[in-house]
């Protein structure tokens, strides 16, 4: 599969729309939270699917602004897992020498999962090989909105004018100030949405959709999402 892969032509940034966790318990005859309990596996192959081909960027929807909305319970063990799962893969993340960098609303995380991230970024601030940027209560609309009022707010003040905002301006008041654009989104489970994840940075973005389940994605899926990036013409509006 690997060999199939153009060196050339790998994507800057991939985003991961991590979906189906929930199906593929309950066709399991087990509760939803059984998916995300193995859903890690996934997540590991996608990391060593970047790092083998060089991809410098990616971005994995973890939690949705939206998903505060869904029962407490499943709320619940998501966050243990969190907090596990940010305990225990801190060495190996480490010394995979992977960067982490979070986005979205952290504060509405309880104060153990903001200390054991924060912990996490800091650790891995200076590696180098690739980085992992993970969006947590993470909404496009919210961080739109968000920006729109510091950048409001600084007109008010008077620090800047309505000439200083341009595209680039407006994009560096979004979380991902510090990150390229988002190249590819990746979406499992067959639903073919985008579910409030980088709106803005993915105005150029290419689209694949896999039915495979979230649990069940493994590196040659991932690689499989690559090929079928490779087959796409990007035009960005020109003609070529
Ligand atoms: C994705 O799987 C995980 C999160 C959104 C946290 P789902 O929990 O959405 O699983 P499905 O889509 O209901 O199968
Ligand atoms: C999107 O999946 C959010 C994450 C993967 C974290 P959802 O399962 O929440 O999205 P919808 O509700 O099907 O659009
Ligand atoms: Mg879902």
């Amino acid at each position: 599969m690997k060999n199939k892969i153009d060196l050339n032509n790998i994507p800057n940034h991939v985003g991961i729309i991590m979906d189906g966790n929930g199906r593929w318990a309950e066709q399991r005859g087990k509760l939803r939270t059984f998916g995300h309990e193995n859903s890690i596996q996934s997540v590991k192959d996608s990391i060593v699917g970047c790092k083998e081909l060089g991809i410098p960027y990616m971005t994995l929807y973890v939690f949705s602004s939206e998903n505060w909305n869904r029962p407490k319970k499943e709320i619940d063990s998501l966050m243990r897992l969190l907090h596990n799962n940010l305990k225990d893969s801190l060495e190996e993340i480490h010394n995979k020498n992977v960067k982490i960098i979070a986005i979205g609303e952290i504060e509405k995380f309880p104060v153990v999962i903001q200390k054991r991230l924060f912990l996490f970024i800091k650790k891995t601030e200076n590696n180098t090989s690739m980085t992992l940027v993970l969006a947590l209560s993470y909404g496009s609309r919210e961080e739109i909105i968000r920006a729109t009022k510091i950048i409001a707010k600084k007109v008010y003040m008077g620090n800047i004018t309505l000439e200083d905002i341009n595209f680039s301006f407006f994009q560096n008041h979004l979380y991902t100030k510090k990150i390229p654009d988002v190249d590819l989104i990746i979406r499992t489970s067959g639903e073919q949405r985008i579910s409030n994840f980088l709106l803005w940075q993915s105005a150029y973005a290419e689209l694949y959709f896999t039915n495979v389940l979230w649990p069940d994605f493994r590196k040659k899926d991932f690689f499989e999402a690559i090929i079928n990036y490779q087959k796409r013409r990007r035009r960005f509006g020109k003609v070529i």
